[in-house]
This record gives structure tokens, sequence and C-alpha cells, in this order.
């Protein structure tokens, strides 16, 4: 099976998990799937928040009702793929540069579901260059500032977030303390959000295999 494959049978697996309510939508090709999927349920539930502009469209394009995070309290569910996990479930994400809104709606819901196909899953965070979103201004000093921690910051140039930002992706870091890296990454001025999800790690992980939907939970 293809890689896209696995991804739409973790995001049809993702459906088990939705009880109603307001569901929290991340951002990413698997996610993608599961808006497809979460259609064909969608009376069901009371609509989504999203995790991204790009999410709030296809949502819209899928009849689901797009809701403002603000207005619903805390939400039963997250659904939401990622670039790498292990086996702590704690992730790195921010492939698409959403990272900010996805570790919002991420904290700001009861259980966070993880959907992934089985080659993002390692043994230790880091192979995948590490997304954090930064204060245009602070941009130089924060890359001399991950410099130190033993990284290489590259520029994504020629995107900016859904906040008006910009992403430095840091290659050649080992992340044996993902928590440890992650608060410290947060404390660096000019640093708006780290792409460690690990301080709130997903509470299930499901993969798609060759061999059908694999849960870590
Ligand atoms: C976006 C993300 C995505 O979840 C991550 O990049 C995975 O994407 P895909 O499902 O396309 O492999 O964090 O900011």
């Amino acid at each position: 099976m293809y890689q896209d494959e696995l991804k739409k049978q973790a995001a049809e697996a993702a459906l088990d998990y939705v009880e109603g309510g307001v569901i929290g939508v991340g951002t990413g090709s698997t996610v993608n799937h599961f808006i497809a999927a979460l259609a064909r349920i969608c009376h069901r539930i009371e609509g989504a928040v999203s995790s991204s502009e790009a999410s709030t469209e296809r949502l819209k394009q899928h009849g689901i009702p797009v809701l403002d995070l603000n207005a619903v309290g805390e939400l039963g569910l997250y659904v939401d793929g990622a670039d790498e996990a292990n086996h702590q479930l704690e992730l790195i994400k921010g492939g698409g540069g959403a990272l900010t809104r996805e570790k919002i709606v991420a904290a700001a819901s009861r259980r966070f579901v993880c959907i992934a196909d089985e080659s993002k899953l390692v043994e230790v965070l880091g192979r995948f260059p590490l997304p954090v979103e930064v204060i245009p201004m602070a941009r130089s000093f924060v890359a001399r500032e991950l410099v130190r921690l033993g990284g290489t910051p590259v520029w994504r140039e020629g995107f900016v977030t859904d906040n008006g930002n910009v992403i430095l992706d840091v290659q050649g870091l080992s992340i044996h303390d993902p928590k440890a890296l992650e608060q410290q990454i947060n404390n660096i001025p000019g640093v708006v959000t780290v792409g460690i999800f690990a301080l709130r790690p997903a509470d299930v992980l499901i993969l798609g295999t060759q061999n059908g939907p694999q849960t870590i939970a």
C-alpha cells in the first residue's frame, strides 16, 4: 500500500473516537482524509474547531460548520497528524506550518488522537527538521540561540504562518528529552511555538500499516 493509503486508513480508524459534540481538527494530508471521513457522519456532530486556514476551508467545503474555540470551551476530541511520533506519543509537528494553532487546540482538548502512516513512528525524535514558529524580527536572534542548542536552523523562506510569523526548521537535533527541549526552546524570546508536542503528547496514536490500523495508547 502507498503512504497516502496508509494515511487514509489511520484517518478512517479515528472515526471510532468521534462521539458527537465539537471536534478539534488538525492540519495536513492525513487530516484531509479525516475531514472527508467526518463529512460522512457530520449529522452526528455540532461542528469543528479548526487549527488552520487550510483546514477551515476544507471543512467548509465538506459542509462541516467551523466554530470559534472561544465560543465552545473544552473539546472532547482533537484529531491531528504528525511528522514524527515516538513510543511515548510525543510528537514533532509543524511540517505544514500550523503548529501554533494545533498546539492550542490540542491543549484545549481532553483527548488527542494522532493519525499517521507507520513511517512516522521513530525511536528518537529529531530526524525530521524541528519547526519553530518565530516572530519575524526575532528570526536571526532565535536562529543563533538554536545553534547554541546544537541545531542547524534553516529559514523556511517565502512561508508565512496563519499568524503572520516565520518558521525556522531545525536540523541535526537528536531529541532525547523532548519535554525539557520543548520548555527550553519555548523560553527563547521571540519563539511563538516549538513543534515538539511532549508536554501535551497525544493520548492515542493510530498508525496506518500494511497489516491494518495499529493503535498505541
Ligand atoms: C501541520 C502538521 C501535520 O500534522 C504534519 O505535518 C503531518 O502532515 P501529513 O499528515 O501531511 O503527513 O503538523 O502543521
